[in-house]
């Protein structure tokens, strides 16, 4: 699902990085094209059409551009790209762990490695809200609700990745105020109970956000709700010098999972090729990671491009105003050169 804005032209690269992928490593890859968002209102007169939540539901993976553009960013929010297409998509197939991976790539001189898991049915973006009176009488309400298996199963999730990684968990809440937090954090010391092979520990999310300025190297895994995990995963992103860089997936129960860049459709800078597509690309490592049971084409593929990253070839938002820069196309191009020259490496 391109979408609108950059999305296509992201997604163009991701694809050609995926197709080379299957075709040195003799995988059949069957890829269905679908409307979602913008894109989909102007066809279909809805952001996301029957069609489209069909063939994402019959998918081991969906892959997704961007959504959104000023031209319909004003309709209601179940009628919006966003609210009625992307995050109305990740609700239908019960995607609630939203998983951001947070990797510093050739340009920047420090080792962060870490992976936000984000709650991401639940809490204040999901609970009761409304709003009432007119002038200072005005009055507006949101409800942050979380039940403890909403939360348990997140924090199942997110301390499998922590032992699969570096063993290293830390839940965020703030559970010093917070009723919701305070079930968050009973049940994260539930869990944790059950896995105490890991390091875990609990923060609150304004000293994580600190501690994420001060010394980002010093996290492995994050776990968090929806609200706090979508602010900390931005900030985190930002470390890596551009959100260009940030990929997400989002996983449900068993197979059901999308893969998508962090960024949105960014209408700045659409139609002129100079998107960077290293955060499409690596969506498409995580689904090679995390749906299609292929960690190692998933490594390969994060590596062909941090090399790429490493000879100092940059997109305009990492470039600057007066660096030199690669297009979209031609940033792809290096890393398809990439990964055939490291493929007869590997013959050779
Ligand atoms: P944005 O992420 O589209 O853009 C923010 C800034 O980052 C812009 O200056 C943009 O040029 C730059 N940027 C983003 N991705 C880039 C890339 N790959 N390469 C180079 N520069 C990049 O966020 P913004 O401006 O808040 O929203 C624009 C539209 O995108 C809106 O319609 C919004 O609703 C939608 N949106 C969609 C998301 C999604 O599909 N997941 C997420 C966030 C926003
Ligand atoms: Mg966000």
């Amino acid at each position: 699902m391109p979408g609108d804005g950059i999305g296509p032209e992201v997604m163009a690269v991701a694809l050609d990085v995926m197709y080379a992928m299957a075709k040195l490593h003799a995988i059949d890859c069957d890829v269905i094209e679908a409307d979602l968002g913008g894109i989909a209102i102007e066809r279909f007169g809805t952001p996301l059409p029957d069609t489209t939540l069909e063939s994402a539901r019959a998918a081991d993976a969906v892959l997704v551009g961007a959504v959104g553009g000023p031209k319909w960013d004003g309709l209601p929010f179940h009628e919006n790209p966003g609210g009625g297409g992307l995050l109305r998509l990740r609700h239908e197939l019960d995607l609630y762990a939203n998983l951001r991976p947070v990797r510093t790539v050739g340009h920047s001189g420090q080792h962060i490695d870490l992976l936000i898991v984000r709650e991401a049915t639940g809490g204040l973006y999901f609970g009761r809200r409304g709003s009432t009176g007119t002038g200072e009488q005005r009055s507006a309400f949101d409800t942050m609700a979380y039940s403890a298996p909403q939360i348990r199963r997140v924090l199942e999730r997110a301390c499998g990745f922590a032992s699969e990684r570096g063993g290293r968990i830390t839940s965020v809440d703030k559970a010093n105020v917070l009723a919701s937090s305070r079930l968050w954090r009973d049940v994260a010391e539930e869990v944790f109970e059950l896995h105490l092979d890991l390091d875990s520990d609990h923060l609150h999310v304004d000293n994580c956000a600190a501690q994420l300025v001060i010394a980002p190297e010093q996290f492995d895994v994050i776990v968090t709700e929806n609200l706090f995990g979508d602010i900390l995963s931005d900030q985190a992103a930002a470390l890596e010098g551009s959100l260009g860089f940030a990929a997400s997936a989002n996983l449900g129960e068993g197979s059901a999972a999308l893969y998508e860049p962090v960024h949105g459709s960014a209408p700045d800078i659409a139609g002129q090729g100079i998107a960077n597509p290293s955060a499409a690309i690596r969506s498409v490592a995580l689904m090679f990671r995390y749906s299609l049971g292929r960690p190692d084409l998933a490594s390969q593929l994060d590596s062909a491009l941090e090399t790429v990253l490493a000879s100092g070839a940059v997109t305009a938002d990492v470039a600057g105003r007066s660096g030199a820069s690669f297009t979209t196309g031609a940033f792809g191009a290096l890393v398809l050169e990439e990964l055939h020259s490291s493929a007869r490496g590997e013959k050779a």
